[in-house]
C-alpha cells in the first residue's frame, strides 16, 4: 500500500487513522519519498497553539521551483506543464512544456535579479490569468522573493494596501487584459496605486492587450525585452523549510486586508498531496480549475500542487459567458480535461442557462468534478451532476480557506460516497472538531457546532504578516488550542461534515471573502452617509449579495437624490472593486442597536432575507422602534 496514493475507502481510513496517530511518522514518510530535498529535516513538527508557533520539517532545505520544475525534466521534459486557453477563442491556446516553462521561470527570475530583488524581498504580482502570472509567482519562488499575488480586479486604492502592507519593491502587471468583451486598463490602476507606495521602485509590465499606456522613468520597464536578454540558468535559491514562500490577503471581519504567511515546505508538501487524491490525478491527465490564480485556490491548485505531480494544468484568461455560456464546454472538449474544479457561483450561472450549451458539446473526457469557495447548494449539486459529470463522475465538494493552504474536508474522489451539500470526510492529517458557545467540543453525530482544528496541518499559514498578535486573536483565541475556521458545520450520523457558512461577519459573494467592516467604512466616506450597516441576503447566482442599510446625515449633505445609489455603488467600487458592491441599499432612520451601541446585525439579516416573522429577542435593544421602519420601508 502506498500512503501517497490512495484508492478505496479503506485505504482512507486506515492512512488516516496512521496520520492521526503518529503524524510526524505520516509526513515524514510522504515528504521523504515524494519530494526532492537538498537537506533533510531535524525534526518534522514543533508546535504550540498557545503562541501560536507550528514549524514543519525544521533544518530541511529546498526550492519548491525544483520541485515543481526541474525535477520532472528529464522524465518530463516535453510534456505540456501548462495549457494557456486565452479570452477569445479564436486565439490560438498555448502550450508550454515543462522544459519550456523551466526556460522561461529562469529568464523572469533572472529579470527579477537584475532589477534588485533578492531572497525575502517582496513582490507584488498584479496580472491578468495570462503565462506571466504563472511564470512570475515561479520565479519569486526560484529566487526565494516572497510572492503577493493581487487578484487583477481589486481597486487602486484596495492595491496600494496591499502594496504597502508588506512592503513591496516591486509590481509586476500588464497594459491591460481582456475579460469577456472588455478590455481592463490595469496599468493605470497600477500607476493610481503606486503613487501612494513610496516603497516601490520598479514596475515590469508585461504587453498583453497593445495599448497606449503611460510608462513612468526610471521605474516602469517593459518586461519582453529584459526577459529576450536574459539568460536561461538560474540556479535555484535554497530555502529553509520555514522561509515564507508568500503572502496572500484576505478579508478579515474588520480591519485592514490580513496578509497570511504561508511557508515551503509544508506548503509544498500537503498541496501536492492534497492535489493528487482528491482529484485522482493520473498521468496524463489534464486538469482544469477554473479559479484566478489571484486566489489561493489558483496558487494551490492551478501552480503549485498540480506542477510538483507533473501533470498539465490548464489556465483560463476568460470568462464563463463569453463568447456564449458555452465556453467552458468549449474548453472541456477542446483540451479533453479529465478533472474540472469550479465555484458553485459558476455552477449555478451556467445552470441558469439551460443546458443547451452543454449538449453540443462532448463532455465524455470528464472524469472528476470539484467545487470551491461557498457551500453548494442541493439543486446546483444536482444540476453539476446530472448534466455536467452524467452521473459518472464523482464531485468533489472541498471545503478549505486561504489561511488553510490546502484542502481540508473533502471527499477523495472515488473513495469516498458523495451526498450533496456535504464536503464529507476530513482530509488525511486533518482533525476537525465542532464547538458549542460555550468552549466544549461536540462529540457524536448529528451535532452542529463552530468548525475547528486541533492539530496542525503542513500547509496552514503561519502567521498574518507584521502582526502576530492579530493571528493568535483571529484564529488561536475563540477555543483554546484549537485554530478557529469562522465556519460553522454540522457533522451527521456517519461522520460527513456539513459546512453551513460563516458564523462571523464574513460574507461570501460569488465565491469571494468579503469582510463587511470595510464596507461599511468606505460607505460612511460618502459625504451624505451618517452610518451603515451590511448584510448577506440569499442570492440565486452569487449565492449571498450584499444588502446596505444606510442612515444619512441631518444636515444639508444628507439628502436622497437620484443618483445617491450610483454614488455609493461608485466609491465602492474605486476603493474595493466592483465585487463589493451592494445589491440592495435601503436608507432608514436609524440603525437597531443594542443599548452599548453594537448594531444587532442578526436582525437585519432577517430583513433583507424577508423573515421578519420572528425577529428574536428585541428587548435588549436601545431602539426598538426602528426595526418597524425598516421593515416597512423594505416594502
Ligand atoms: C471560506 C474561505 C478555499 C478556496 C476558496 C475560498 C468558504 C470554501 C467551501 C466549501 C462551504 C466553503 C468557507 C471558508 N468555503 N469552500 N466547499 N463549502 N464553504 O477561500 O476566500 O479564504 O474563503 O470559503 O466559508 O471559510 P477563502
Amino acid at each position: 500500500m502506498s500512503n501517497y496514493h490512495i484508492k478505496h475507502l479503506e485505504e482512507y481510513y486506515q492512512v488516516y487513522r496512521k496520520s492521526v496517530r503518529n503524524p510526524s511518522a505520516f509526513w515524514e514518510e510522504i515528504a521523504e519519498e515524494h519530494f526532492m530535498w537538498r537537506r533533510k529535516w531535524d525534526n518534522v513538527l514543533s508546535w504550540d497553539f498557545s503562541k501560536p508557533e507550528v514549524k514543519w520539517f525544521e533544518g530541511a532545505k529546498l526550492n519548491i521551483t525544483e520541485n515543481c520544475i526541474d525535477r520532472h525534466l528529464f522524465t518530463r521534459g516535453d510534456k505540456t506543464a501548462i495549457i494557456f486557453e486565452p479570452n477569445s477563442p479564436d486565439e490560438e491556446a498555448l502550450h508550454i512544456s515543462y522544459k519550456e516553462l523551466h526556460e522561461r521561470v529562469c529568464k523572469f527570475a533572472n529579470v527579477l535579479k537584475n532589477n534588485g530583488i533578492k531572497k525575502g524581498d517582496r513582490v507584488c504580482i498584479y496580472l491578468p490569468m495570462i503565462p506571466e502570472l504563472a511564470v512570475s509567482v515561479l520565479a519569486c519562488a526560484r529566487i526565494g522573493a516572497i510572492h503577493s499575488v493581487v487578484f487583477a480586479g481589486f481597486s487602486a486604492n484596495a492595491l496600494a494596501t496591499r502594496i504597502n502592507d508588506c512592503d513591496c519593491k516591486m509590481v509586476i502587471t500588464s497594459d491591460g487584459s481582456y475579460r469577456g468583451a472588455k478590455t481592463l486598463d490595469l496599468k493605470s490602476i497600477v500607476d493610481d496605486a503606486v503613487e501612494n507606495c513610496p516603497g516601490v521602485d520598479t514596475v515590469l509590465v508585461a504587453k498583453r492587450i497593445n495599448s497606449e499606456i503611460n510608462m513612468v522613468q526610471d521605474r516602469d520597464q517593459w518586461l519582453q525585452p529584459l526577459l529576450d536578454e536574459a539568460s536561461t540558468d538560474c540556479q535555484p535559491e535554497i530555502m529553509d523549510a520555514e522561509d515564507p514562500l508568500f503572502i496572500l490577503y484576505t478579508s478579515g471581519s474588520t480591519g485592514t486586508p490580513k496578509g497570511m504567511v504561508h511557508s515551503t515546505a509544508g506548503y509544498m508538501v500537503y498541496t501536492a498531496y492534497t492535489f493528487k487524491n482528491v482529484f485522482q490525478y493520473r498521468e496524463p491527465d489534464v486538469y482544469w480549475c477554473t479559479a484566478d490564480i489571484g486566489w489561493i485556490t489558483g496558487h494551490s491548485y492551478i501552480v503549485y500542487g498540480p506542477l510538483c505531480n507533473g501533470a498539465t494544468t490548464v489556465m483560463f484568461e476568460g470568462v464563463p459567458n463569453y463568447p456564449t455560456f458555452s465556453r467552458f464546454w468549449e474548453i472541456v472538449e477542446k483540451h479533453k480535461v479529465n478533472q474540472f474544479y469550479t465555484a458553485p457561483t459558476a455552477i449555478r450561472a451556467l445552470a441558469k442557462e439551460g443546458v443547451s450549451h452543454l449538449e453540443k458539446h462532448d463532455l465524455s473526457s470528464l472524469k472528476v468534478l470539484g467545487t470551491v469557495g461557498e457551500p453548494i447548494n442541493e439543486e446546483a449539486w444536482h444540476w453539476y451532476d446530472d448534466n455536467v459529470g452524467k452521473k459518472k463522475s464523482p464531485i468533489v465538494d472541498t471545503w478549505w480557506q486561504t489561511e488553510t493552504g490546502g484542502i481540508m474536508i473533502t471527499p477523495i474522489a472515488f473513495c469516498t460516497p458523495t451526498k450533496p451539500t456535504y464536503a464529507t470526510l476530513p482530509f488525511i492529517g486533518v482533525q476537525p472538531t465542532l464547538m458549542d458557545a460555550d468552549g466544549n467540543e461536540l462529540t457524536g453525530s448529528q451535532v452542529n457546532g463552530n468548525l475547528c482544528i486541533k492539530f496542525p496541518w503542513p500547509s496552514m499559514a503561519r502567521t498574518i504578516w507584521g502582526n502576530h498578535q492579530r493571528y493568535k486573536d483571529t484564529y488561536f483565541s475563540a477555543y483554546e488550542n484549537q485554530y478557529f475556521t469562522g465556519d460553522g458545520a454540522l457533522r451527521d450520523e456517519v461522520g460527513y461534515y456539513r459546512i453551513t457558512g460563516r458564523v462571523d461577519d464574513v460574507i461570501i459573494v460569488s465565491g469571494h471573502n468579503l469582510g463587511t467592516a470595510p464596507i461599511e467604512d468606505t460607505i460612511n466616506e460618502h459625504p451624505a452617509v451618517a452610518e451603515s450597516a451590511i448584510v448577506g441576503f440569499p442570492h440565486e447566482i452569487k449565492g449571498n449579495a450584499l444588502y446596505g442599510y444606510i442612515t444619512l446625515k441631518d444636515s444639508g449633505e444628507g439628502r436622497i437624490h437620484d443618483n445617491l445609489r450610483k454614488e455609493i455603488n461608485q466609491l465602492i467600487t474605486d476603493q474595493i472593486g466592483p465585487i463589493a458592491k451592494l445589491e440592495k441599499i435601503q436608507f432608514t432612520q436609524g440603525l437597531p442597536k443594542t443599548r452599548s451601541g453594537k448594531i444587532m446585525r442578526r436582525i437585519l439579516r432577517k430583513i433583507a432575507e424577508g423573515d421578519t416573522s420572528n425577529l428574536g429577542d428585541t428587548s435588549t435593544l436601545l431602539n426598538p422602534e426602528v426595526v418597524e421602519s425598516i421593515i416597512e420601508g423594505k416594502k
